[in-house]
């Protein structure tokens, strides 16, 4: 059922909560947190615009990061105020809190067009606890909902599920904005009933995070090309030697039976049938979430199915790019989620790039419509300087998936249907 969207309301001088999706990458620089990508906060312009051209007031409320209901000032949404003002060509008003006196004064004095950046919604745990008390106060700010948030619409939060339903019972409109219409559509219905052939190129570390894409899309894919160090634990499923590579072998059956089920259906699945390895060695330092970080040392191609003991795989090789690219270059659909290889580091991103430019060139001398599934992807693409070159990429991480394993997004199902 097609949801009302932004273009179907009258928001005239009334005050709209626009629930987005701020949770954008930032970096400490000379004591300053700056915005490293800024696609979240771009791809809600239009809605913005088309909502304050009309007259709205403008509240919109975001989180930031997972600050568990404590005021981490690292996770301040000022910034991303700022930079909202600057993409806008306008002036963009921030409080320091979502509720509250102050907030309510300056709700008081908007003016029809006006727009509101409130602080890190997820300063309060009632905000992921979805509690009731708080969806109600935060639900009396505004008289019409938008939710243009699709990367947080698989979280039933205060924000995006408790705010609409209240203000639904009290008879104000929850509608979709203008990104919420495009991911929808892009990640709904054109995979619906999508063009032969349809190619499925899947990576990431783990197969346990995207099985269930699997086995909905082994439903309606011609072909799946598997990528990533979850080729692995396929391989290891196979019987071959996986050596360090990263694996999850408790994930062997799935995996089993995922091949199995694409041969009943004649669905071509493909594993890579060369590599990239490299020996690994824990160093002293660590990452930002407190891991030891890994070195990678002795670079080589490997045409071998099992990888040598002491070796980890880190991205596919020259042969599996060619046999992926063949694939890519009959496709008149194709979903890529995840990258091919260990991407950050520049020696494993040859794999994941040689698939992003054949999945380029498709799209354009063919008119293949491309549809790249959020998180890593993304990321890699546009490090590959290929962003502008496919069909859609989407702003979702763990929504996308969510979304493409068939589930109902609690943030959209809440949103009123088109009648
Ligand atoms: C994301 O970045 O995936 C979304 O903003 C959701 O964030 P969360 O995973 O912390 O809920
Ligand atoms: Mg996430």
């Amino acid at each position: 059922m097609a949801k009302l969207t932004v273009r179907d309301l009258n928001v005239r001088g009334k005050r709209v909560f626009l629930r987005v999706d701020y949770n954008v990458p930032l970096e400490e620089k000379d004591g300053q947190m700056v915005i490293t990508d800024d696609t979240r906060i771009v791809e809600t312009l239009p809605t913005l615009r088309l909502l304050s051209e009309q007259g709205g007031k403008l509240i919109l409320v975001a989180h930031l990061g997972r600050p568990k209901g404590k005021r981490e000032p690292s996770m301040s949404l000022r910034p991303v105020a700022a930079k909202l003002a600057d993409l806008l060509g306008r002036p963009v008003a921030f409080v320091d809190d979502c509720l509250g006196e102050k907030v309510e004064k300056t709700i008081g004095i908007m003016q029809p067009g006006d727009v509101l950046l409130l602080e890190n919604v997820r300063y309060y745990l009632e905000e992921e606890a979805n509690d009731p008390g708080f969806s109600e106060k935060l639900a009396k700010l505004a008289d019409v909902y938008v939710n243009d948030a699709f990367g947080a619409a698989h979280r039933a939060h205060a924000s995006t599920e408790g705010v609409p339903r209240i203000l639904a019972q009290r008879g104000g409109q929850c509608a979709a904005g203008l990104l919420m219409e495009r991911e929808l559509k892009f990640l709904g219905e054109e995979l619906e009933k999508p063009a032969a052939p349809f190619v499925v190129i899947l990576g990431g570390a783990k197969v346990s995070d995207k099985i269930l894409v699997i086995d909905r899309l082994l439903e309606k894919a011609n072909a799946i090309l598997i990528g990533g160090a979850m080729a692995y634990t396929f391989r290891l499923a196979q019987g071959h030697k996986t050596g360090q590579s990263l694996v999850e072998p408790d994930k062997t059956e799935v995996a089993r039976a995922a091949l199995a089920k694409a041969n009943e259906r004649g669905v071509k699945f493909l594993l890579p049938v060369d590599d990239v390895i490299a020996v690994p060695a824990k160093t002293d330092k660590l990452n930002k979430k407190g891991k030891p970080v890994i070195e990678y040392k002795d670079v080589r191609l490997n045409h071998d199915l099992n990888c040598p003991d002491d070796a980890a795989g880190l991205d596919v090789g020259p042969a599996t790019v060619k046999l992926y690219s063949n694939e890519i270059a009959k496709a008149k659909t194709i979903l890529w989620n995840g990258p091919m290889g260990l991407f950050e580091d520049k020696r494993f991103a040859e794999g994941t790039y040689a698939i992003g430019k054949a999945v380029a060139e498709v799209t354009r001398k063919n008119g293949a419509k491309s549809i790249i599934g959020g998180g890593d992807s993304v990321k890699a693409l546009k490090q590959a300087k290929l962003g502008d070159t496919v069909s859609f990429m989407s702003t979702g991480g763990g929504a996308s998936l969510e979304f493409l394993e068939g589930k109902i997004l609690p943030g959209v199902a809440v949103l009123n249907d088109k009648n």
